[in-house]
């Protein structure tokens, strides 16, 4: 099992089979799918199906959301990571988007925060890209949250699938600039 990126509290490695339980748990929670459309996942199936899919994406974009763990108990804590949207979203095409999705009881304790630093590095030093985007829906604060710690900037409000969303953007320069800093 490859580990992607290590952080202080967490390691960040691809999503396996065996995740299907902690992933189950997860995005069958309502509360966490409140400002992802209310529709959370009822049946094992579809988290094995989202495994499935992530798998897919890693081998043809060499990333995707991976796994969180606890470095210490080796718990999945949920997933975080650089997903490459081919499609079109807020007149953009094949951009990174940053994203992470906790388990309720890991909440606020600032593992999204660590998690999106470390993103950051990895896509301004391993990726061929000067800019990474993020998205989130307006009302959610803890996540416009985390992307403001982060650097993020929000740049605008744009409608997607009939809400109003967050548009935030960070580039290259500006993120070195913050490491002088
Ligand atoms: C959004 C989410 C990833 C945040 O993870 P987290 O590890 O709790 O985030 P952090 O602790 O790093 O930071 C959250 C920040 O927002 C703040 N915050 C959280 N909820 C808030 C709220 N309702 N109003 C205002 N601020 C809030 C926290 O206080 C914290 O800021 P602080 O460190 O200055 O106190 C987590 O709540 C989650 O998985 N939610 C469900 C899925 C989801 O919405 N994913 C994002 C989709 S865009």
């Amino acid at each position: 099992m490859t580990i992607k990126i290590e952080t202080e509290r967490l390691y960040l490695r691809e999503i396996i089979p065996s995740d299907v339980n902690g992933l189950f748990e997860l995005d069958s929670n309502p509360a966490v799918h409140t400002y992802l459309g209310n529709n959370p996942i009822t049946k094992i199936e579809e988290a094995e199906d989202y495994i499935k899919t992530l798998h897919q994406q890693y081998k043809e974009n060499g990333i995707g959301r991976w796994a969180v763990i606890d470095k210490i108990t080796g718990e999945f804590i949920g997933w975080s990571g650089i997903k490459l949207i081919r499609e079109p979203m807020n007149n953009h095409q094949n951009f990174y988007e940053i994203g992470y999705r906790l388990i309720e009881r890991y909440w606020g304790k600032g593992i999204a925060t660590e998690t999106t630093n470390a993103l950051l590095n990895y896509a301004f030093e391993n990726l061929k890209t000067d800019k990474v985007y993020a998205i989130c829906h307006i009302e959610n604060l803890g996540s416009k949250n985390v992307l403001l710690k982060s650097g993020l900037k929000l740049i605008e409000m744009f409608d997607y699938e009939g809400t109003e969303h967050n548009w935030f953007e960070l580039n290259k320069a500006e993120w070195l600039n913050s490491k002088l800093k």
